[in-house]
């Protein structure tokens, strides 16, 4: 099957949620596909049809109301519960305005999970005349930096719901003997109104459960979060994200009818992502290629960080650019956390091993005159480099290339 097809499919089904704004993320897409393949004149085309509906339709409004969900508006005026006892806040309200403009961007598969989350609460309303039970709960789990918060605050503004966002922090905080009652009188808050009860890093209830002298409380707190949930389940759409899933009591866990396990990026997300958070510094193909490599693993938000940095090098250090090697060299130096071993040991290692490794690395693909041009060095010059490792060093280098 032609692999445009998946997306072919995304696209007629938000065509058919009527949600221009999914509807112009499949077709970009599908842009992208045909950018790929080298069908510049169909890419072409589709994006003279997408500029043009920018120029003549304005944004559909997002905030349409959804008739069968029950509850009372939210407005910038609407008071937020606080604890007693401290006087902080137990919750903050995002309203649309707040919330990310930026398409988060993932793995093909997680984002066809995602596109049917958001084509089911937006098609509420008629699901419900039809007595179908849609969804209402969403746990998203994964490491830290792959894009939870933002995809939670995605699908609110795709819904078109203001966020009644848990301040967990401030719920459990000081006084723990308080946290039941703030918690009821979070899910009394968010049941009242039309909104997406957001609890955003759940582990912080989770950890408590270390430490034995709070025993006693935990399992209250737990016990009111369980009977909170249930009670919720038939008012209104509450997303759960956490980053530690294992310490999430199973009980909490099976109260949420889908689940998505959010991965880190792979090769061809880390692809887009970097393209979108470089612009507009410019890099060729081939050095965005060789910084996706060096980032093997990443999350979004470590490229994020990574795009970040290139661009304060490119204020700091004037308009002559580092060649990229130096660049990731120094990157890598200083961001142990975000880098492989194996990629700081590569990029560390002598010229000979890294341009064997490039120009044996099946995703880089990179011709000799590519690599020359990466490590600043002439073509000629890089084929004696290449052709004498393969005669010597083959053998001790090895496990450096792992
Ligand atoms: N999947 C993604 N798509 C686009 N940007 C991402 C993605 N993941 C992370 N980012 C970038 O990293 C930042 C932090 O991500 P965040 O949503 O806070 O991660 P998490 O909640 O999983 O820890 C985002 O604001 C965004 O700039
Ligand atoms: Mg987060």
């Amino acid at each position: 099957m032609d692999s445009s097809f998946a997306i072919i499919q995304a696209l007629c089904r938000s065509a058919l949620s009527s949600s221009k704004e999914m509807v112009e993320h499949q077709v970009v897409r599908l842009i992208e596909y045909y950018k790929k393949q080298g069908m510049d004149k169909e890419a072409k085309s589709l994006e003279g049809i997408l500029a043009k509906a920018h120029r003549s339709q304005p944004m559909e409004s997002l905030n349409f109301v959804m008739s069968s969900l029950e509850g009372d508006e939210l407005t910038r005026g609407t008071t937020v519960p606080v604890d007693k006892e401290t006087a902080t806040p137990i919750l903050e309200i995002l309203f649309q305005d707040d919330m990310e403009q930026d398409i988060p961007l993932f793995n093909d598969s997680i984002q066809v999970a995602v596109d049917a989350v958001i084509n089911e609460w937006r098609n509420y309303d008629k699901l419900v005349k039809l007595n179908a039970s849609p969804s209402r709960s969403c746990l998203i789990y994964g490491d830290p930096g792959t894009g939870k918060t933002m995809l939670a605050k995605w699908i609110a503004k795709s819904v078109g719901l203001p966020v009644v966002l848990a301040k967990l922090d401030g719920i459990i905080s000081s006084f723990l003997g308080t946290s039941s009652r703030n918690i009821a009188s979070l899910f009394r808050f968010a049941n009242r109104y039309k909104c997406i009860l957001l609890l955003d890093e759940f582990d912080a209830l989770a950890k408590l459960r270390d430490d034995p002298q709070e025993i006693g409380e935990v399992k209250r707190i737990v016990n009111t979060l369980l009977q909170n949930l249930d009670a919720r389940a038939e008012k209104g759409f509450t997303i759960g994200i956490t980053n530690h899933e294992k310490l999430l009591d199973p009980a909490v866990w099976r109260r949420f009818d889908v689940q998505i396990d959010i991965p880190h990026p792979n090769i061809v997300v880390r692809e887009k992502m970097l393209s979108k958070f470089i612009s507009p510094l410019e890099y060729s193909h081939s050095e965005l290629k060789f910084i996706n490599w060096c980032m093997d693993d990443a999350t979004g938000a470590d490229l994020r960080k990574l795009s970040d940095w290139l661009k304060r090098m490119f204020v700091l250090e004037g308009s002559i650019r580092r060649n990229v090697l130096e660049q990731m060299k120094q990157f890598a130096t200083m961001n142990t956390g975000r880098v492989s071993r194996r990629i700081v040991d590569l990029l560390n290692s002598d010229l000979t091993v890294l341009c064997n490794e490039l120009s044996n690395n099946n995703y880089l693909q990179l011709k000799q005159k590519d690599i020359a041009a990466l490590v600043e060095m002439s073509p000629s010059n890089l084929s004696k480099h290449i052709s004498k490792r393969k005669n010597s060093t083959f053998a001790s280098d090895s496990s450096v290339i792992g």
